[in-house]
């Protein structure tokens, strides 16, 4: 059987941080009040698209797997931060890249959108569709968050990363998946302003509203994570002792040591970047994969979970087997070019933009939400 190896990665991060000192200047809250409920001390604020970050990490992934961007026969590019729907994103990539002889496709699958499009691509390498794929995980949630809200400010980042997927007969490569989705919660986390649903309704892009139940979607998550890892571990044979690292989606700290300890993973084999990125949602699992492997923490043929949740409300699993090689073939020399502001600056600009008018907080609900239920009986 063809199998899909990991054969290269690369992340992007902006170098911009944001700190929690940074936010108590213009949000009530304060540094004892995330770390003590997030575990987080800063996160990255993008000073490019969502597009550059992702075409660099992508660049660095390519270099690092010994091959040329006209290699890469598919694109995918998972994530939540479109700058535009059509064309996608990908295309973006592609076009940043050179890369003329990939198909190019975006996944979004809210946090869960990198391994959603890291199952997606293995399984088309398996099937023989596609030979070289490329996975970003990238987002820039700083230009659509709403940063009056304390409730969400805190929490999130920037930040992209990508890998390379070959077809190989070797075994290893994405084992085993175990995908699904609490639709029944999808309320519980929504950006309302994004959308066609919003269209022609009075709201402008970037004029950004979000529903966040951080409670219900926090037990939700831990669920839905801990299920699916008991799945795909259940289904491949093995148990958390044979899990070499388990490298989680980060949305709290709180969150990975309740996962890890459902699993019966040790904190120890648990990768966490939450502390300086906070939650990049699609770009954490690949981002803390890159650090693992700049660390050396991943050896030959390591055993890997990979649990993830997100909006929708998606979950998900993967069981990753890595191949004997753990250093890369190559560099790029892609670099981002540089920021001339601070995040503090950043941001006080986005927010200067995202309220000129003092809108309106309560009913902006798009029509298509507010009277119907799609496919209510
Ligand atoms: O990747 C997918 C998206 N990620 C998530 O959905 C994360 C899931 N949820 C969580 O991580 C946690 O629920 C949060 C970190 C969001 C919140 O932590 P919590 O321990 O569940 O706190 P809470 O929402 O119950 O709020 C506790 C208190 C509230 O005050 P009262 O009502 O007790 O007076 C909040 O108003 O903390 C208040 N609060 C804050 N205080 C200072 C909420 N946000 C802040 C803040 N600074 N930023």
């Amino acid at each position: 059987m063809t199998n899909a190896a990991i054969t290269g990665w690369g992340a992007c991060m902006p170098p911009a941080v944001l700190t929690n000192a940074d936010l108590s200047t213009f949000l009530d809250t304060n540094d004892e009040w995330i770390t003590s409920r997030t575990g987080m001390s800063e996160r990255r604020i993008s000073h490019v698209s969502a597009q550059e970050l992702g075409a660099v990490s992508a660049a660095r992934a390519i270099a690092c797997a010994g091959l040329d961007v006209q290699d890469v026969d598919l694109i995918m590019y998972g994530g939540c931060s479109n700058e535009e729907v059509v064309p996608n994103s990908a295309s973006g990539v592609q076009l940043l890249l050179g890369a003329t002889k990939a198909a190019s496709v975006d996944i979004n699958t809210a946090c869960t959108s990198f391994l959603y499009g890291l199952a997606s691509a293995s399984a088309m390498i398996q099937s023989g569709m596609s030979k070289v794929a490329v996975v970003v995980g990238v987002e820039l949630i700083s230009r659509y968050m709403d940063w009056s809200n304390r409730n969400v400010a805190v929490l999130f980042g920037d930040g992209a990363a990508a890998v390379v997927l070959q077809a190989s007969d070797e075994p290893g490569g994405v084992i085993g998946t175990s995908l699904g989705c609490d639709a029944e919660a999808r309320d519980t986390l929504r950006v309302r302003g994004m959308g066609a649903g919003y269209t022609g309704f009075g709201v402008t892009y970037g004029d950004m509203i979000w529903d966040f139940d951080g409670p219900n979607i926090f037990k939700r998550a831990v669920r839905g994570m801990a299920e699916a890892s008991d799945k795909v571990m259940r289904e491949a044979g093995v148990t958390a002792d044979d899990i070499d690292l388990c490298i989680p989606h980060q949305a709290n700290l709180r969150i990975l040591e309740s996962v890890a300890k459902h699993a019966g993973i040790p904190m120890e084999k648990v990768i966490v970047t939450v502390q300086k990125y906070g939650n990049m949602s699609a770009a954490t699992v690949p981002v803390a994969l890159v650090e693992a492997l700049e660390q050396g923490r991943v050896k030959p043929g390591s055993l890997m979970l990979m649990p993830g949740f997100g909006g929708g409300l998606t979950y998900c699993s993967l069981l990753v087997r890595w191949g004997q090689r753990v250093t890369p073939l190559g560099t790029s020399d892609r670099e981002l070019r540089p920021a001339t502001k601070t995040a503090l600056e950043m941001v006080n600009e986005i927010r200067s933009k995202q309220d000129p008018h003092g809108r309106s907080r309560e009913g902006l609900m798009a029509p298509v939400f507010s009277d119907s239920k799609v496919g209510a009986a």
